[in-house]
């Protein structure tokens, strides 16, 4: 079997910390043999969402942009990692945007019960939440965390790993960090390993 591998790049900043740390994670995965790809929100066309919940009765977004076209392709793949740097103290408005939008996929879930995850479907599919920060406080990703999981949640990917690295501004940039890149490219050789190891659907 070929792993797949997705990752989604929320900063706004191309090539920047939290961009090039995602992709030592895919590289990773691709030395592991995976089949990989990122998606760069900043040039995707996608609106928050209305909070219309028509979604409620549906099971269907109203709005037609990207957003649905990015859900529907990460819920393809083997592997999930999701990348956001720390802004004020949370994750980006163009992460965020697209979790809100994935709000569908949570009405199917949770209101209309048309959508089911076996646990070994999720137990398969491996969420990798990825970030990095200015600042060197330690509980500086805390507010992040609960948006990775609601995000997963509703997909179906277990909350695998975090890739995170803090105090930016001290080491100047991500390439002055003594361990986060190869933390991250062994991390993304080994989520592809330990899928192999689980087996296909
Ligand atoms: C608008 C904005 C808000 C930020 N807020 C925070 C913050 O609250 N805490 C922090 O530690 N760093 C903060 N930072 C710094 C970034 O998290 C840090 O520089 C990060 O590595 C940038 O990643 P990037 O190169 O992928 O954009 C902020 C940066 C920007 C541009």
């Amino acid at each position: 079997m070929t792993v797949t591998v997705i990752g989604i790049s929320g900063s706004p900043h191309r090539h920047g910390n939290t961009e090039t740390l995602l992709d030592s994670f895919l590289d990773g995965a691709a030395h592991a043999g995976a089949e990989t790809d990122k998606i760069i929100l900043r040039s995707m066309n996608y609106t928050p969402c209305r909070g219309c919940n028509a979604c409620h009765k549906t099971g269907e977004c109203i709005v037609q942009d990207d957003a649905e076209i990015i859900i529907e392709r990460v819920m393809s793949c083997d592997s999930l990692a999701v990348a956001s740097p720390i802004y004020s103290m949370g994750i980006t408005a163009e992460l965020k945007g697209l979790i809100d939008r994935a709000q569908y996929i949570w009405a199917q879930k949770f209101i209309l019960k048309t959508r089911f995850y076996q646990d070994d479907v999720i137990r398969r599919h491996k969420g990798v939440f990825i970030s990095t920060a200015g600042l060197p406080w330690e509980n500086v990703f805390d507010a992040a965390f609960p948006a990775i999981t609601a995000f997963f949640n509703t997909l179906g990917i277990e909350y695998y790993d975090n890739i995170i690295a803090n105090d930016m501004d001290t080491y100047k940039g991500i390439r002055g960090h003594p361990t986060a890149l190869t933390e991250a490219f062994t991390k993304g050789e080994k989520v592809v390993r330990v899928i192999e190891s689980l087996g296909s659907n």
